[in-house]
C-alpha cells in the first residue's frame, strides 16, 4: 500500500493504479462503516484509493474539528488489511493554498435538515470532494448512506457537473445492539452511549409501524420523536420524514421515505436515519 501526502506524489501514485479505480474519501479514525465501503471498491474494482483529511471547511467555528479523533497508524493498519492500493493524506495547505477563494455549492437540496442547522458544512463537503474527484480520477466512488443528505448532494454535483464517474452508495453499517457507527460515537460516556440506542430505536419503531402499515409521515414522524423524548439524556434536535431524492419534508401519506434525525446526546451531536417502502 502506497502512502502519499503531495499532489505530485498523488499524480504519480495514481498514473500507476490500473483501471478501473475505485475511490473512498475519508476523513480518518476509520470504523467498520469505512471499512464496508472499502471492501466494496475492493470487489467493484481492480485497484482502490482512500483520503484521509479532516477537511477544515465543512466544520463551522463551534464545531469540533480540534477534537476530531485522529489515529492515523491505526488507519493505515486497517487500510492495508482491507486491500487499500493508495492512501493519499493531504495537508490543510494542499488543499487550501493560499489565497484560496473558489467554492462548489449544490443550492437546494443543501438548505434543509443538515443544511438548516450546519449552514457551511456541505458547502466544504461539496468543495473538499470536487478537488478530491478533480485529483484522483475515479471511476467509482463510495459513500456511506449514514451520512444520507451529505450522499444525496454529492450525487446531485456529480450529476450538475457531469462527473465521469459512478456514485455508489452503500448501507449503514450498525453496532450489535442498533447504533450506527460514527467517529463521534467515540465522545459519549457509557451512560450516553446507552442512552444514543434511542436514535436507532426510533427508527427500528418507525419501520415497524410503517410495516403494519402505518403511511401517516406526521406519525412516522411522532414515534421517532417519542423515543427520544422518553430518554434523559437525549435532545432532539429535528426528526424528518422527507422524500428520499428531493429530500422535501412529507406531509400526508407516504410510500416511500426518508425518515432522518439529529439528537445531542450530552454534548455528542449524532444522526441516523433509515428508507422505508423500498
Ligand atoms: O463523510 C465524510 O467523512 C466527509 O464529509 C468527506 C466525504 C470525506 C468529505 O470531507
Amino acid at each position: 500500500m502506497k502512502v502519499v501526502i503531495t499532489a505530485d506524489e498523488l499524480k504519480k501514485g495514481i498514473a500507476e493504479l490500473n483501471r478501473p479505480l475505485g475511490f473512498v474519501p475519508t476523513m480518518g479514525f476509520l470504523h467498520e462503516g469505512h471499512l464496508s465501503l472499502v471492501r466494496k471498491a475492493r470487489a467493484e474494482n481492480r485497484t482502490v484509493a482512500v483520503s484521509i483529511f479532516a477537511n477544515p471547511t465543512q466544520f463551522a467555528p463551534d464545531e469540533d474539528l480540534e477534537n476530531y479523533p485522529r489515529d492515523i497508524d491505526r488507519d493505515l493498519e486497517l487500510l492495508s488489511g482491507a486491500g487499500t492500493d493508495l492512501v493519499w493524506i493531504p495537508t490543510v495547505g494542499v488543499m487550501y493554498p493560499e489565497n484560496f477563494q473558489t467554492w462548489v455549492e449544490v443550492e437546494e437540496l443543501t438548505k434543509v435538515l443538515e443544511g438548516s442547522y450546519r449552514p457551511t458544512h456541505f458547502r466544504g463537503v461539496t468543495t473538499v470532494v470536487a478537488k478530491l474527484f478533480n485529483a484522483v480520477r475515479p471511476d467509482r466512488v463510495y459513500f456511506g448512506q449514514k451520512d444520507a443528505q451529505q450522499a444525496a448532494v454529492v450525487s446531485q454535483m456529480v450529476r450538475d457537473l457531469s462527473y465521469p464517474l459512478e456514485m455508489v452508495v452503500c448501507p449503514i453499517v450498525r453496532e450489535p445492539d442498533g447504533l450506527a457507527m460514527s467517529s463521534r460515537n467515540t465522545y459519549l460516556s457509557a451512560p450516553e452511549r446507552q442512552a444514543a440506542l434511542c436514535l436507532s430505536s426510533g427508527l427500528f419503531k418507525a419501520r415497524d409501524a410503517f410495516l403494519g402499515g402505518e403511511r401517516s409521515a406526521q406519525k412516522l414522524r411522532d414515534i421517532v420523536r417519542q423515543e427520544i423524548e422518553n430518554e434523559p439524556l437525549a435532545e432532539l434536535q429535528y426528526v424528518s420524514c422527507a422524500d428520499p431524492e428531493t429530500l422535501a419534508e412529507l406531509k400526508n401519506e407516504v410510500e416511500n421515505c426518508l425518515i432522518s434525525l439529529a439528537v445531542f446526546v450530552g454534548k455528542t451531536r449524532l444522526i441516523d436515519n433509515i428508507i422505508l417502502g423500498k
